[in-house]
Parts: C-alpha cells; structure tokens; sequence
C-alpha cells in the first residue's frame, strides 16, 4: 500500500495565491460586470522589454534550423548567461563569483523551496513573520520545525535576531510581504549570528532591483564571510517581467559548507549541482537567451524604465493612502506596500471589503503569518491608470469604514 507524505496534510489547505484566486473567481462569478483591478498577487503587467523579445526571437530562429538548433543545455545553465549575471550582478559590486558557483534556474519561488532537498529534515528553521508562503510550505512538507521571527514596526520589520539558534534562517529582502529593507549594519549582523551558531542563511534576493537607496546592499555576499554561511536567489520575474517566462538563479559559494550525520563537513555547492542534475534538466534556452538581454546596455534601460513605472505607482499609492490618514510602510525601495487596516479590521475582512466595495483585489497579511494579521499587501505591479483607480475607490470607502 502507497502512503502520503502525511506532512502534507498540516498544510492550510490551499495556497494563498490560489486561495485568493478561488475567492476573486466566485465574487467574479457572482458579479460579471464586476471591473476588478488586481492588486493581489505580485503579478506583472508590463510587457518585456524590446531586447529580450528580440533575443527570444533570435533564439527561436535558431531552433528552428537543424544546424543551431539546440537540445539539452547544461543542468546549470549556459555559460553565456552566466557570465553576464557574474559581471552585471557581482563583479561590478566587487563581489567575487565563479562559474560553477551560479546555478541557472525555472524560478526563485522552485528554488527556495527545493533547496529543502539538500538539507536534513531534522533542522529547526527560523523565518520571518511576515513571511513569503513558500518557505513555510515547503518546510512544513519536508516536517521541519519552524520558528517565527515577528517583524513589526518596533523592530523596522527587518525582524530581531533570536536568542535561540536556529540550523536555517530564511531572509527576503527587500521583503515579501511587508517591502521593508535592510540596512548593511543588520545583515552584517544576521551573517555574525550565522557564523557563530553555525546557522546556513538562504537569502532571497528576489526583489533587489527595486532598491533605490544606495545605502542598501543588493546582495548578502556584500557582507565579509556571508559566503561562509549564506546562499542567494535572484529572479528574472520581477526585475524584468519573466512570471511567465522563467528564469532565475541561485548563488552557493564553493566555501559554504555544512555538517554530515557523521560529523564531516560537506560543501552545499557540490550537493545541489548533484541534485540539479538527477532532478532538473536545465531553464529553456529561449529564456536563457531572453534573460541574457537583461544585462545588454539597451536592456538595462529598458528593464530599468519598467521598474520605474512600477516605482511611480508605489509613490502614487503610498502618498494616496496616506492622504486618507492610513499607515503605511514599504513601497519605497520594494514594489510591495503593507497598508495598516483601518480601525484595527482584521485582514481577511478588509481584504473583502476592499474586494466587495470596491473590487480591488489585494493580500490579506494575515495570509502571510500571525504577525500579517492587521495589515493588507498591496502591489505596485499594476498599470498607472488600475493603480490610480483603485486608490480613488479605497478613498470613497475608507471614511465609512
Ligand atoms: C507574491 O505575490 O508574493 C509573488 O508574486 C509570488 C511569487 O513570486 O511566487
């Protein structure tokens, strides 16, 4: 007889994203001339730039000729790419990275989670509260013991380094949910309680083009002795428009090592490419090529213009729920902004006021963990005109709230 993997069943039911989907689907159902403007999941909506549609293109063309046409590319990705992600993302921040230190990937949101494979299932694991859904699902299946590191506004939601130790500290920032920082002082920190309890980092990245402060560090291999102790995901998703198209990648340091059952210290390095090559067979090609573009000088324009866009509509939100006496944070280096309930209304009910008053689909915090209770998540990933449209629709609601 087949058994489940019974820790499955201590997850919450559905996802969040698909949770919310469900809901916005039935409220949908039930009002068909229902104009929604989605601000809910961290989705884009604006299309890829020009120079990554024409290396897409080109890349299509090749495989469309059986003389540059291309099969199975390598499990880590192309050297091509690779290349370009060292120069444009670390050699320029003074960051030494090798080749055989970045790993190609189909998404952050696969790779933060499957990095659960290479880890013993006996770890304790500390997160963030707030936290992104992924890293507690996919340690809740893998039955790890999670701690919960609550992020407030007390401690500038970048959350207060545990007296306890934990084996694996989850960190992302800029941060899903609440668009909060971190300052150089702070990971410096977090990388010296890795270090001295032996702790492994694994730092997402995911949102770090969105920093506009110079002040903040983009990576955690910044920090002197992070590559001792941290691994980093990085995304093509936000930072250029690749929901659909998946690309990411993931740094681990040939230094970072880890114990064995037996006591010996092994590199994670090694461990995940073995594991890349029995499970993954590589990010397509096209998308490789696509995600190359990114770091062209005309691609870096555009891209950058895209973020841009986003960052207007995060000041636009911003500055408009503040008008209506709301409190705000984040949105201003992160295209996230976490929106304080009105009158201490739970998340939940908020969200659905929000979507039955005034059809504007958000996050409810709580989704995101005990201390998101009293906050909603709103993204700054819709158009000029839906960001604007849905700020004067929670203004005509809020003062009857
Ligand atoms: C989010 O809305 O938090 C993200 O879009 C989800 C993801 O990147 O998987």
């Amino acid at each position: 007889m087949a058994y489940v993997n019974d820790n499955f069943l201590k997850l919450q039911h559905r996802y969040l994203f698909a949770d919310i989907a469900k809901r916005v689907a039935a409220y949908k159902e039930a009002n068909p001339q229902a104009d929604i403007i989605r601000l809910g999941i961290g989705d884009v909506t604006q299309p890829l730039a020009p120079a990554v549609v024409e290396a897409m293109h080109r890349a299509v063309d090749e495989c469309a000729s059986s003389g540059t046409f291309r099969g199975y590319g390598p499990e880590q990705g192309y050297d091509f790419l690779i290349d370009a992600i060292i120069a444009h993302d670390f050699t320029a921040r003074g960051i030494k990275i090798e080749r055989d230190e970045v790993f190609v990937s189909d998404g952050a949101k696969s790779d933060t989670g499957n990095i659960g494979d290479i880890l013993s299932g006996g770890n304790i694991v500390g997160v963030t509260d707030p936290v992104y859904p992924v890293y507690v699902d996919t340690n809740t299946m893998a039955g790890r013991e999670i701690r919960y590191i609550p992020c407030n506004e007390a401690n500038g939601f970048m959350g207060d380094i545990p007296a306890e130790r934990v084996d694996v500290m989850y960190l992302c920032f800029p941060n899903n949910p609440t668009g909060a920082v971190i300052t150089r002082e702070a990971l410096q920190r977090w990388v010296e309680y890795a270090r001295k309890n032996d702790t492994l980092i694994l730092y997402d990245a995911a949102y770090e083009a969105f920093i506009q402060d110079e002040a903040i560090p983009h990576s955690i291999f910044e920090i002197d002795g992070a590559k001792e102790c941290a691994i980093e995901f990085r995304s093509f998703s936000k930072t250029a428009g690749f929901t659909g198209v998946r690309c990411a990648y993931t740094i681990i340091p040939k230094e970072l090592k880890v114990r064995s059952a037996s006591g010996s210290r092994v590199g994670l390095n090694e461990i995940w490419n073995r594991r890349q090559c029995s499970k993954f067979n590589g990010a397509s090609y096209i998308s490789q090529r696509g995600a190359e573009a990114v770091f062209s000088a005309e691609g870096q324009k555009q891209v950058k213009a895209t973020i841009d866009y986003y960052m207007q509509n995060a000041k636009y939100i911003r500055e408009a729920l503040k008008g209506y006496g709301l409190t705000v944070y984040g949105g201003e280096n992160s295209p996230y902004i976490w929106l304080q309930t009105p009158k201490g209304i739970g998340s939940w009910e908020f969200f659905d006021v929000l979507l039955h008053k005034a059809q504007v689909v958000t996050t409810p915090g709580a989704g995101f963990g005990a201390a998101g209770e009293g906050y909603i998540r709103i993204t700054a990933f819709g158009s000029h005109e839906g960001s604007k449209e849905a700020m004067r629709r929670i203004g005509s609601i809020v003062g009857s709230l």
